[in-house]
């Protein structure tokens, strides 16, 4: 069966855009392939983190996929941490990894603006560690947003760097998987920037713990344009194509469908169905989540049992990484 990874952070509240672009698609494959999750917490340190919300966060972002719908007998999920071995292999490739690949990451030039020289080694090395992640369970199939298609191709690039320097055909080549009718979630209050956690207004974004007043508030002050009429034209009209996305997504229907359904008709009157579809499928996500973080000792035991059966696999893969390298295991 093929290997899937795929990682989310535990930095805030999950989002639209981490539901529609990521983890509803973890869930529509748990039970076609080999399925491994991780909460990427050394990634989330490439940024300052408070140590009690980093644990909190780590909870809370379990919660979340677990509610979602992962069951944590067909697929691992764990925190990256407590596996050591994504660290090792991180080391390890990034002694195959050129910085001008490096230099070409969009994500760190917008990231580290323009104070470039303050900026941490490990925000520059992030791909590498995400390399780290999926390589070192030899996973060939990896789903995620539009956002982290170049971190992907990167992946490529390192695993085949090292196969090529001990011309061997140990690390599979990634390849991306971005479907769904909602890949690239864009701001509520800017269809020309994505949903994020760091944007500064609550507002620009659908949290999966928001309850159905928020969600319909949030929805009703979406930004719009001043045209009569709905219709889909990301260029010209990117609030409108991302509103019609978001339904799409969450109705599970392609999107030619979703306009064709729609096409002329008000932006209020979208926004009230808008809002009815999030509540009758987020609703619920927001409620089980409750219901698991008021067990934290479950949550714990989940990625505890995670870790292990990650460890297992990685243990082994790092195992012939050193054979290869000839490192001494002494
Ligand atoms: P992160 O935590 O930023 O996001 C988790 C997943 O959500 C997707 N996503 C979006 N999709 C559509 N629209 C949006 N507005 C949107 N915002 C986020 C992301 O594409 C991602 O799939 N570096 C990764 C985590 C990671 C990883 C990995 C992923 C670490 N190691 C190995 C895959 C494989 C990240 O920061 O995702």
């Amino acid at each position: 069966m093929k290997r899937v990874f795929s990682g989310v952070q535990p930095t805030g509240n999950l989002h639209l855009g981490n539901y529609l672009g990521a983890i509803k698609n973890w869930v529509a494959m748990q039970r076609e392939y080999d399925c491994i999750y991780c909460i990427v917490d050394l990634h989330a340190i490439t940024v300052p983190q408070d140590p009690a919300e980093l644990t909190a966060n780590t909870r809370e972002v379990t919660a979340g996929l677990l509610a979602a719908g992962l069951d944590p007998k067909t697929c691992i999920i764990f925190n990256q941490s407590s596996v050591t071995g994504h660290a090792e292999l991180a080391w390890i490739l990034n002694c195959f990894t050129p910085l001008g690949w490096l230099n070409r990451m969009t994500q760190f030039k917008e990231k580290a603006g323009k104070r470039r020289e303050n900026a941490l080694l490990g925000l520059y090395a992030y791909p590498v560690l995400m390399a780290a992640d999926i390589l070192l369970y030899h996973a060939s199939a990896v789903p995620v947003g539009e956002d982290q298609k170049q971190h992907l191709e990167l992946s490529r690039d390192i695993a085949g760097a090292f196969n090529r320097a001990y011309d061997v055909a140990f690390f599979p080549l990634p390849e991306p998987m971005i479907f769904g009718a909602a890949t690239r979630v864009m701001s509520l209050r800017d269809g020309r920037a994505k949903m994020s956690k760091s944007d500064g207004s609550d507002y620009a974004r659908i949290n999966l713990t928001d309850d159905a007043d928020t969600l319909a508030l949030k929805i009703k002050r979406a930004k719009t344009d001043s045209e009569p009429g709905l219709s889909f034209d990301p260029e010209r009209r990117p609030e409108a194509a991302n509103l019609l996305s978001i339904y799409a997504a969450l109705a599970g229907e392609p999107v030619e469908r979703i306009v064709a359904e729609h096409t002329g008709m008000g932006f209020a009157a979208f926004k009230g169905k808008l809002a009815d579809l999030a509540t009758a499928t987020l609703g619920p996500i927001a409620q089980r989540m409750r219901e698991l973080q008021a067990d934290p000792g479950y949550i714990d035991g989940v990625l505890a049992d995670g870790a292990e059966r990650a460890r297992a696999i990685a243990d082994a893969n790092l195992a012939e990484v050193r054979r290869i390298m000839g490192l001494l295991d002494a």
